[in-house]
């Protein structure tokens, strides 16, 4: 494991190109893995360990990943407290939603042996996995967990009865983040136990409330969080996702790597994050569905910022979707490794 880019990376270490891997590589547009899910639904192979490893090892071998992030979603918490969840077609769909609930808190019973089959399946990919493969654990951040458990479907954009909620209860508000993140920290401790070399917390849903309101209300949640993961020298990545000018804010004991969404130009954010603190990120996405040609025309200003700063991971501003054409997402990691960085090593 020592000659992990990504390890070295984060240890400080100078490399002669940028360490990386995306977020949600490991399902969506990798065929290897619509193979496998015409076998099983996707709470089947989240739950098998020999699937679920497998999954989670196959971005290494398809897209040649410099880590694999563990194969299972964010939305396991909520599901350990008791939430009935189901994995549709179009996304996560809850049974009963928190926010058109009586008694929202009265439902809620944090199992934790729920959680166990996840840690089955890290043991798993830790005695599958090829040498120098750390393997990234994660969960969501408590605003982006509770949005979920409080709206209920996904996909539906905003979720603003769940943010109706937070305004209309903030006393229930703040209960419920303490029982989201007792549990994720339950959780995390697990999944440090077993082995996970590095640690993202995803608030993909971040930008849904004003900077101030998410700092007063969810910042000393993920302050603890952060907290717990350090102190065992797990490297900890925050993903705030649409906070803007909040990245400021943020400070060096928050997190030891940031990574900056697709909307912030990342020489922007370059200046406005504290200089303890790396980079992580932010190709769009979306930018996999032009030609190549346009493709590494639109990479060319990721090379200079690369020379220059040595404390960042190549990574995408936000997730893989569904549907991303696989040959360009080869095309974008051929060219992380062809490119010449210009590092002095
Ligand atoms: O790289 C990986 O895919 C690793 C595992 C992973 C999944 N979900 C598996 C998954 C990770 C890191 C997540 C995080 C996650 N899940 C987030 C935060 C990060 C982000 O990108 O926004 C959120 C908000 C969720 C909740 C969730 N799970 C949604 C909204 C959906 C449906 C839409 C979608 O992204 O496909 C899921 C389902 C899900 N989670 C799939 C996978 C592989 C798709 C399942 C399938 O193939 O049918």
């Amino acid at each position: 494991m020592q000659n992990s880019i990504l390890l070295k990376t984060l240890r400080g270490e100078r490399t002669e190109r940028p360490p990386f891997w995306y977020m949600r590589q490991a399902g969506r547009v990798l065929p290897n893995y619509l193979k496998i899910k015409e076998n099983y639904t996707f709470w089947q192979m989240m739950q098998k360990p020999s699937v679920a490893a497998e999954v989670t090892l196959l971005p290494i071998y398809d897209l040649s990943v410099d880590a694999a992030i563990l194969f299972s979603d964010i939305l396991v918490i909520p599901h350990a407290l008791g939430m009935g969840l189901d994995f549709i077609e179009t996304g996560p769909v809850f049974e009963n939603p928190l926010a058109f609930r009586e008694n929202p808190l009265e439902g809620l019973h944090p199992d934790p042996s729920k959680l166990n089959y996840i840690y089955d399946v890290i043991d798993e990919i830790i005695r599958t996995r090829p040498e120098n493969t750390p393997l990234i654990g994660f969960c969501g951040a408590p605003l982006t967990v509770l949005l979920f458990m409080l709206q209920g479907l996904g996909r539906k954009g905003d979720f603003p009865d769940a943010i109706r909620f937070i305004y209309e209860k903030p006393e229930e508000t703040k209960q419920l983040i303490d029982i989201v993140t007792d549990l994720t920290i339950t959780y995390i401790e697990g999944q440090m136990a077993h082995g996970v070399d590095v640690f993202q917390l995803f608030d993909t849903h971040a930008g849904l409330l004003p900077f101030d309101l998410y700092q007063e209300l969810f910042m000393p949640s993920v302050k603890r969080i952060a907290k717990v993961v350090r102190e065992k020298n797990v490297p900890f990545i925050f993903f705030p996702k649409g906070i803007g000018a909040g990245i400021t804010a943020i400070k060096p004991e928050d997190c030891d790597y940031l990574s900056i969404d697709w909307q912030t130009p990342l020489e922007m954010a370059r200046k406005l994050v504290h200089p303890a603190i790396g980079l992580q990120g932010n190709i769009d996405p979306r930018l996999l569905y032009a030609s190549q040609e346009e493709i590494e025309k639109r990479l060319q200003p990721y090379i200079e910022f690369g020379k220059n700063n040595q404390n960042w991971i190549l990574n995408l501003g936000h997730g893989f979707m569904p549907g991303l054409p696989y040959e360009n997402a080869k095309f974008l990691s051929n060219w992380v490794k062809r490119v010449d960085w210009g590092r002095n090593i």
